[in-house]
């Protein structure tokens, strides 16, 4: 099928490529003239595992292309999927304006019945605010507008669009669905197809829903360390439960990234407009928000002044397997490190030239390291601030002698505490009061 993408940002750009992976003829559209030659290049601007070489065989093979120009877009496209960013406004609510501006700029081109699909996370009735406004700019032009939440996490995007375990789409009009399922037919999915609305809502609740489970674990994490409890264990014994499940229920420093902390914050301030408050949701982020004041206050506590203090910080994307440092817990932690005087020495694999582009990595007391094994020379602690899996096998023994004590602060468990003290080390992680190995029995 005939397929145009406007946007190429991560959405924009993954789900585009995935669609030509399965044969459709694809055409991405970026205002971005720099960003649309690069790609025309084969090469991408962000780093997301198997992405740059899908890019390179989708171009090569003519399935994949990219312009500038909307109006060439919507001629191309039978779907023309928008996939612009959705930035928060200061009070959290969502900043519409590129939406808004997207759905002008198809208006005009329209010249045939289209499908105008909403794919960027979006607040419940958006797609009403689309279909009019293209309405409003071309009364006699033929389209239908459809919802299609997507569901895919940076470091694992390629696999979460190849092999979804679910598609969703919002559509009031028969036409319209009928298109929609033939391009997802390749994909072998279950498909749930709602009323737009209700689309629009299943991706703000299932993101608050997983960051509530975070919370919650996290929430557990402070009552563990003060009944000498593990969390890790809780999780596990109450993971076991399939009612419950084990995923994100991974204790630490709190979610970050470019969706869950925006997302929250929208479905709260959508409650608030609709005069219901999901006080819930409040809660949440005040955990969050906590969590990393907690570790601080553990780093604190044994190092007691921070000032002068030099610690080495492993990990500044705000997940493992991505170079994205937007709304990273790890970048908050070394701004909160280095506004109480430590010096921060931090190493992460993908991720530092994305965080030199950050107004703190300009900080006379931030420095970047090459291996995490330099970043610990000569500091008082090493903090694990994200759980990049080369961690874990670091050169504990050899790195031990570098360090000014062995001490080691793990923000997200990523290390085995009864290992970490057989080799010496003054161990503290998250919510793991209790030291030995629970009995199997
Ligand atoms: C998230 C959702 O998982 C995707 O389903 C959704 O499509 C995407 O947002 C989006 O709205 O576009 P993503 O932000 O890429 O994906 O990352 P996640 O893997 O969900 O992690 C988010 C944050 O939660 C990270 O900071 C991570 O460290 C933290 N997290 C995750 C935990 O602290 N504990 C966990 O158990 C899981």
């Amino acid at each position: 099928m005939k397929l145009t993408i406007i946007g190429s940002g991560y959405v924009g750009l993954t789900t585009g490529t995935c669609f030509a992976e399965v044969g459709h003829d694809v055409l991405c559209v970026d205002n971005n003239e720099k960003k649309v030659e690069t790609l025309l290049r084969g090469e991408i601007p962000i780093y997301e595992p198997g992405l740059a070489e899908l890019v390179k065989k989708n171009v090569a093979a003519g399935r994949l292309n990219f312009t500038t120009s909307t109006p060439e877009g919507v001629d191309h496209g039978d779907v023309v999927f928008i996939a612009v960013p959705t930035p928060p406004n200061p009070d959290g609510s969502v900043d519409l304006k590129y939406i808004e501006k997207v759905a002008r700029e198809i208006a005009p081109a329209i010249k045939e019945y289209k499908v105008v699909v909403d794919k960027s996370t979006v607040p419940v009735k958006t797609g009403e605010k689309v279909a009019e406004t293209i309405h409003r700019y071309a009364p006699d032009a033929e389209f239908d507008v459809v919802s299609n939440p997507e569901f895919l996490r940076e470091g694992s995007a390629v696999a979460d669009l190849m092999e979804p375990d679910r598609i969703v789409f919002g559509s009031n009009s028969d036409r319209a669905s009928a298109l929609m399922k033939k391009i997802y037919e390749p994909f072998a999915a279950p498909l749930l197809v709602t009323d737009i609305n209700s689309a629009e809502l299943i991706k703000h609740a299932a993101n608050s829903f997983l960051a509530l489970k975070i919370s919650y674990i996290n929430a557990v994490s402070a009552i563990c360390e003060a009944s000498n409890a593990d969390v890790e264990l809780v999780a596990q014994g109450i993971g076991m439960d399939e009612r419950i499940g084990r995923s994100f229920l991974n204790a630490g420093l709190g979610y970050g990234g470019s969706c869950f902390p925006k997302d929250i914050a929208a479905f709260i301030a959508i409650s608030d407009q609709l005069g219901v408050p999901f006080d819930l949701l409040k809660e949440v982020e005040r955990i969050n928000k906590n969590q990393l004041d907690r570790f601080i206050q553990k780093i604190r506590e044994t190092l007691w002044v921070l000032e002068e203090k030099k610690l080495a910080v492993w990990g500044l994307s705000f997940k493992p397997n991505t170079d994205d440092v937007r709304c990273s817990v790890a970048v908050e932690l070394v701004e909160k490190l280095v506004a109480e005087g430590a010096e921060v020495v931090a190493y992460d694999p993908k991720a530092m030239g994305t965080f030199q582009d950050l107004p703190i990595s300009e900080h006379e007391n931030v420095t970047l390291a090459e291996s995490p094994e330099a970043a610990a020379q000569g500091a008082e602690a090493i903090i694990v601030a994200t759980e990049w899996p080369e961690f874990a096998n670091a050169d504990f023994m050899g790195i031990k002698d570098s360090l000014v004590a062995p001490l080691i602060f793990d923000g997200r468990n990523l290390l085995d505490p009864a290992t970490m003290q057989g080799m010496g080390y003054n161990y503290h992680g998250i919510g793991r009061g209790r030291e030995e190995e629970a009995s199997e029995t």
